[in-house]
């Protein structure tokens, strides 16, 4: 064990984590970086997972103040893809060896909608067959609902907590009730009753947030032991209200060297996880290829590339600047292919992509 983490990061407390995740010292940075790359590839192996994201609908009844499709932006235009585009989607992604779908939506809760969100997986599960993986990330539902959605045949869900911190969580968040952290985190709870491999993940520089709130979130996930983890810088939106505060936060660099530490910080506590290279940290400060390759090389081992149609994406701004696939996804994948062959790694092909942990667990 010695071996794997001469950091001693296993062990670490919040103070010494604090410490590895402050900035200033890159050949720290670099003797960090390189032990999560090891543990990833011992034991993840070198390959790159995809999961293709549909986001299908930016409809939300929920108006978080961080979020570019919270219900109070007017300034979008609000769209539902129909579910034979959804169809459509995992014949695609078949055709192509890949065995994943992410469908992502504002959050909505109604019962005419979780049902028909519910024959949607069941009409999925039949388009993807055995080897393919459907995961949800559609907010938070009852434990009812999470059974329901589980049952139709649907195999992961990401719910991130956003921070760990429950101040820090209101802050961001509208003073209504149903926005605690105390109520998220029994639906992440829910999500893993339900049977469903769960993910989870923090956003990272947001306004009025410490190094010591992050190092409370490894601590958090260490313990929590999710299945996946995706977190990535928080990236201002113009049309929210926490844009107000877009003087007080880290520098775009400070951010994107801070979500680094964070993986590979990660990669060190729970080296069996997937973790994601998130699209936030793609859409800010270096080139999108650059970061993906930086969080593959500090620990992530996946990484989502979008599917959701070109003239949809402008209206899922989560954040300003969000990278937007190019026309070609086709080439722009085997170009991703090509350029990770110097790394000594490959697309994962034809496996759905369970965690070790998962399995072990299971076993
Ligand atoms: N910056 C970065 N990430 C954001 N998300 C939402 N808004 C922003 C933002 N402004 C993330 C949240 C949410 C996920 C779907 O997108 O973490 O859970």
């Amino acid at each position: 064990m010695q071996d794997s983490d001469p950091l001693n990061i296993r062990q670490a407390t919040r103070q010494e984590l604090i410490r590895l995740l402050e900035p200033g010292l890159p050949l720290r940075d670099q003797r960090l970086f390189e032990q999560a790359y090891r543990l990833k590839v011992a034991k993840t192996g070198p390959q790159l997972h995809l999961r293709f994201l549909l986001e299908f609908s930016n409809v939300c009844s929920r108006d978080c103040l961080y979020c570019g499709i919270r219900r109070s932006n007017f300034d979008i235009e609000r769209y539902s893809l129909p579910s034979e585009s959804l169809v459509e989607a995992v014949h695609w992604i078949k055709s192509r060896s890949y065995r994943n779908i992410v469908l992502q939506a504002g959050e909505r809760s109604d019962r005419s909608y979780t049902r028909q969100i519910t024959r949607l997986i069941e009409d999925l599960r039949k388009a993807g067959g055995e080897d393919f993986r459907i995961v949800l990330s559609l907010g938070e539902q009852s434990s009812e609902t999470y059974r329901d959605w589980k049952q139709a045949g649907a195999d992961r869900y990401l719910l991130r907590i956003e921070t760990s911190n429950p101040k820090l969580y209101s802050l961001i968040h509208p003073s209504m009730p149903g926005y605690t952290l105390h109520r998220r985190l029994r639906c992440l709870e829910a999500v893993r009753q339900a049977g469903f491999q769960t993910g989870t993940g923090v956003m990272i520089g947001l306004p009025f947030q410490s190094l010591d709130d992050l190092a409370a979130d490894l601590l958090f996930l260490k313990a929590w032991e999710p299945d996946m983890v995706g977190m990535g810088p928080y990236i201002e939106h113009y049309a929210t209200p926490l844009y107000a505060h877009r003087d007080g936060l880290p520098t775009p660099q400070e951010r994107y060297w801070l979500s680094l530490r964070m993986i590979a910080l990660l990669r060190c506590l729970l080296p069996e996880i997937n973790i994601v290279a998130s699209t936030a940290l793609q859409s800010l400060y270096m080139p999108a290829k650059e970061a993906l390759q930086a969080a593959l090389l500090a620990g992530a081992n996946v990484c989502m590339p979008n599917l959701t149609p070109l003239n949809h994406q402008q209206d899922y701004a989560l954040y300003d600047h969000k990278y937007a696939s190019g026309l070609d996804l086709d080439k722009d994948l085997k170009d991703l292919a090509e350029w990770l062959k110097p790394l000594g790694a490959s697309i994962a092909l034809d496996d759905p992509g369970d965690p070790p942990a998962y399995h072990s667990k299971k076993g």
